[in-house]
């Protein structure tokens, strides 16, 4: 814990630098990738590896490779004085804020792609997505080299798809889950409820209690996909504007389940949007014997 607000560093340089001392000093890193707007959401997520590791980073960078044309990068909120106060008191001992032309200098050309896990459910909705996550999620790590990193379940597939690149690429860090943190009528922390009016976000609420009871359906043997159809229909009388999707998946792969009775774990993921917001939502579904 530090009572002071963390050090900065903005390069490569001097993030390595600043890692290097701290693994001669045989002390464990561990790295939290953000683009900052920081919520209770990400403080968890800093308290959990925080009690893992000896010395905590978290990154900062508003990533404009995982937004695609006509999305919120230029409206993002930013605010680097608020972050850090928020990270006050907190397990972390260094910020790193890397602009883009240090993170993607003049004649950047390489993506890191994986192949079908990216393609599916948000890589539908939002083409290249993932490609801009696995890439600069890939370039942080070998920046920082952390011992381990952590990710929330907020974002389900985000971090199946890291879990896969890091173990296709060899990459020698452990990829912690962190829970997915809640609001109290049950909204998933996001940054981007603040796009929400005030009766948005009412309907807002509504996205995790249907995703619960689209679970019982489930585990009462509603066949699968027509608890989910349920569900659809439930989100937009609720006032949802569209459903991009509702499905049950296996936790591991997000393949489609068809069959819950002893497939173990699943994730039931969805995303339901009020106007331009689209929010994401997954719970997990426990198991459903044979
Ligand atoms: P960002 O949306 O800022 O989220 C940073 C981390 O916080 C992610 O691991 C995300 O899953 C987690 N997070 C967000 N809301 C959460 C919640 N309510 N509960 C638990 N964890 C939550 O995700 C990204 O940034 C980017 O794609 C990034 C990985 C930094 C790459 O650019």
């Amino acid at each position: 814990m530090s009572d002071a607000l963390p050090r900065v560093v903005r390069t490569i340089a001097d993030v390595r630098s600043q890692v290097q001392v701290w693994r001669d000093a045989g002390l464990t890193v561990g790295l939290v990738p953000t683009m900052g707007a920081l919520h209770h959401g990400h403080l968890s997520l800093v308290d959990t590896i925080g009690q893992k590791v000896d010395r905590v980073i978290v990154s900062i960078f508003v990533n404009p490779t995982q937004f695609g044309e006509g999305e919120d990068f230029d409206v993002y909120p930013r605010d680097e004085d608020a972050d850090l106060a928020k990270l006050l008191g907190r397990p972390c001992h260094l910020v790193y804020a890397p602009s883009p032309s240090e993170m993607y200098p003049q004649g950047f050309v390489t993506s890191v792609r994986v192949i079908g896990i990216s393609d599916d459910l948000e890589g539908t909705e939002r083409p290249g997505h993932f490609n801009g996550v696995a890439t600069v999620v890939a370039k942080l790590l070998h920046q920082t080299r952390p011992h381990k990193a952590i990710f929330g379940e907020k974002d389900y597939q985000q971090l199946v798809v890291i879990r896969q690149f890091v173990r296709d690429l060899d990459i020698p860090v452990d990829i912690m889950g962190g829970a997915l943190i809640r609001e109290d009528d049950g909204l998933a922390a996001s940054s981007r409820n603040a796009y929400l009016t005030a009766s948005g976000r009412q309907i807002a609420s509504k996205l995790y209690k249907t995703l619960q009871a689209v679970r019982d359906d489930i585990k009462d043997g509603k066949p699968v996909r027509q608890a989910e159809a349920k569900g659809r229909t439930a989100l937009i009388s609720e006032g949802f504007t569209d459903v991009d999707y509702i499905t049950l998946r296996d936790a591991a792969t997000l393949k489609e389940v068809d069959d819950p009775a002893g497939t173990s774990p699943m994730r039931l993921l969805a995303v339901a949007r009020i106007k331009d917001v689209r929010l994401l939502d997954n719970i997990p579904v426990e198991d459903i014997p044979l």
